[in-house]
């Protein structure tokens, strides 16, 4: 007999003996009935192999489908043998909450293990500061914010709190970080770049290390995502999932290094980015992602394709066959599908019958996210592990928080060392649109998917911040437009910038420049006399060379996000001023992009940050 045929037999004579076993043995008798797939013991690769051969092609169609949660009923995660659920942005349960996000998780993935094998689903999420859609988890500064710290310490913290907080609410996986390196500011997702230079987001990839732990499978691990793949932030323009025009070898040499420092670090998925390249989308794009990312670069994880981005490779709305072959034989593995995924699973069902997608293709799909499903323990621990619950907006991680928001504050000027202010018999006086108001502190993705001005959920203002930090001899008055201040006050703030916005709502093609609210603001706080600093609440840099002369001190500090005592600290000198600048801050709109090394005079360079 042929060899192979032989260990083929000898297969199929053990399957059929668990088999047996499984009907006849109960009780505790049943650990010794265990199918390979599931049990523990075995090596993933030979798990995976065995469920690989029990799926039949729907089961793995289902498996390569993410849905949203909104638009999925229980009975359809059974039904379909769906493999992933994804909530978008600000697709929370109701009540909005920890609990009920916990038990929403729960509900959904025992539909899936009430299927004939049991694969449990993949959750995921954009916890991108935070667990940021659930209502009271802590808020960290938006990446731009964490790359001005330049720790990596720090941020790898920050992940495994971040994983702790989704752990709580049942969920897997988080996409993030954002690894792209933002090259125009005209670029709405600016502040999800940790730097325009790779190097900033290749030492922020310690991130990778914070959500998953230094292997997959720990009790708060939690699957993270290297996105957007690739060159989402070198558009043309600075234009949101725009095209990115550039040589292969500045491709390589600006955009892929950050996707290599996640590889290394183990990064168990990737994320296609809605761009072009050269006028190509991502996510056609089979020499960048099959031969690039699988094959040059070795990624063993999974490859997820971007909100309804399959959509796009044919310039039309809506996904057609073609394009769920192009997608799929370029080499992604997932497809986010938020609402049409039956209409998905029904194209591929028939590009696969048809021979267009090859059964190879979709078992390599199988394998990656299996592979994965596996290595988190998903398989031995599907359901939410109460004990992190509580964890989610602890003091804890707010204390974290507020140690991140200090180290990200950027000096850029300190006039007459106006800075660090006394805490004792002062008379301050604080205005500004974002001196009050969690919501712009915060920036989008948050709550919502856009984010929002206005009290959207708990945590510490900037004005709140100073009158927690100053002493019983002082005084604090707040006016948001300035009204009120006179020369009795010894100094005034002035908390400005930008509101919320995601994506390519954020695109500035226009002015950069501080809104006229923001400028009559400082202009009245300025005719008092008084010397007025200046913080600057905003996703990037603001056109701002011409009135800073006006100006005695200014800080950049970013999206704060939830602990706004951060910034105080900073004010007060209980943490001396140590983030340096990300990006290269324009002289003027005009310049941009403007990176560092172009040749362009900044108005302060790249690195550039004051101390006192
Ligand atoms: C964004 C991704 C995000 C996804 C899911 C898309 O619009 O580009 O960054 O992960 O939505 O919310
Ligand atoms: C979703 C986001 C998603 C976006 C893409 C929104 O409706 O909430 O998660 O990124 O659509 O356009």
């Amino acid at each position: 007999m042929h060899r192979r045929t032989r260990i083929r037999l000898a297969q199929l004579l053990c399957l059929a003996l668990a088999l047996t076993a499984g009907v006849t043995v109960t009780g505790s008798a049943r650990a010794a009935a265990l199918l390979p797939y599931q049990d523990p013991s075995l090596p993933v690769a030979t798990r995976v192999d065995d469920l690989l051969a029990r799926m039949t092609l729907d089961e793995k169609l289902g498996q390569m489908t993410q849905a949203e949660r909104g638009s999925v009923s229980t009975s359809d995660i059974t039904t379909y043998r769906l493999g992933s659920i994804l909530s978008g942005g600000g697709s929370s349960p109701s009540p909005n909450n920890a609990t009920s996000w916990a038990n929403m998780y729960d509900t959904f993935q025992q539909a899936a293990l009430a299927t004939p094998l049991g694969i449990p689903i993949i959750y995921g999420v954009d916890a991108v500061h935070g667990h940021n859609n659930v209502y009271g988890a802590t808020i960290f500064p938006h990446n731009i914010g964490l790359g001005a710290t330049r720790d990596q310490a720090l941020v790898q913290q920050i992940g495994q709190a971040v994983a702790t907080e989704v752990t709580g609410t049942g969920l897997d996986w988080d996409f993030a970080p954002c690894l792209c390196v933002a090259r125009n500011d005209r670029w709405g997702r600016t502040y999800e770049s940790f730097g325009e230079v790779p190097a900033i987001p290749n030492a922020m990839t310690a991130f990778v290390t914070g959500l998953q732990g230094s292997t997959l499978g720990g009790p708060t691990s939690v699957l993270a995502t290297a996105k957007h793949y690739v060159g989402d932030g070198g558009t043309t323009g600075g234009v949101d999932q725009g095209n990115t025009q550039l040589s292969e070898a500045e491709l390589r040499a600006i955009h892929l290094p950050p996707f290599q420092a996640a590889i290394a670090r183990g990064v168990g998925s990737v994320m296609i980015s809605y761009s072009s390249w050269n006028g190509v989308k991502l996510h056609g794009h089979q020499y960048l992602i099959s031969t690039v990312l699988k094959g040059e670069l070795a990624f063993t994880g999974f490859v997820v394709s971007d909100w309804n981005g399959i959509d796009q490779i044919d310039g039309q709305g809506g996904f057609t066959a073609t394009e769920v072959r192009t997608a799929i034989n370029a080499g992604i593995d997932m497809v986010m599908v938020p609402q049409a995924w039956k209409n998905f699973i029904t194209l591929l069902r028939s590009e696969v019958q048809a021979g267009r997608v090859t059964m190879a293709r979709i078992d390599d799909a199988n394998r990656r996210i299996l592979t994965k499903k596996f290595e988190l323990a998903l398989f031995e621990r599907p359901l939410t592990d109460r004990a992190y619950t509580g964890t989610v907006g602890s003091a804890a991680h707010r204390a974290l928080a507020r140690q991140a928001v200090a180290k990200s504050q950027v000096m850029l000027k300190n006039s007459a060392n106006l800075l660090p202010l006394a805490r004792d018999n002062m008379r301050i006086f604080v205005a500004g649109k974002n001196a009050d108001d969690i919501g712009n502190q915060s920036g989008g993705w948050t709550i919502s998917w856009q984010g929002s001005s206005g009290n959207i959920t708990p945590g510490t203002t900037i004005l709140h911040g100073i009158r927690n930090a100053v002493g019983s001899t002082s005084t604090v008055t707040y006016n948001r437009r300035g009204t009120g201040i006179n020369s009795s006050y010894d100094v005034a703030i002035a908390v400005v910038g930008e509101t919320p916005y995601a994506e390519g709502q954020g695109d500035r093609s226009g002015s950069m420049a501080l809104d006229r609210e923001d400028l009559r603001a400082i202009a009245t706080l300025r005719n008092s006399g008084v010397p007025v600093i200046v913080l600057l609440v905003s996703g990037r840099p603001m056109d701002i060379a011409t009135a800073l002369p006006g100006w005695d001190a200014l800080i950049a500090s970013w999206l704060p996000g939830t602990e706004g005592d951060g910034v105080a600290d900073v004010l007060f000198g209980a943490v001396a001023p140590t983030g340096t600048l990300p990006v290269t801050w324009m002289a003027s709109a005009s310049q941009q992009p403007i990176n560092d090394g172009d040749g362009k005079t900044p108005l302060f360079p790249l690195g550039f940050g004051l101390t006192y």
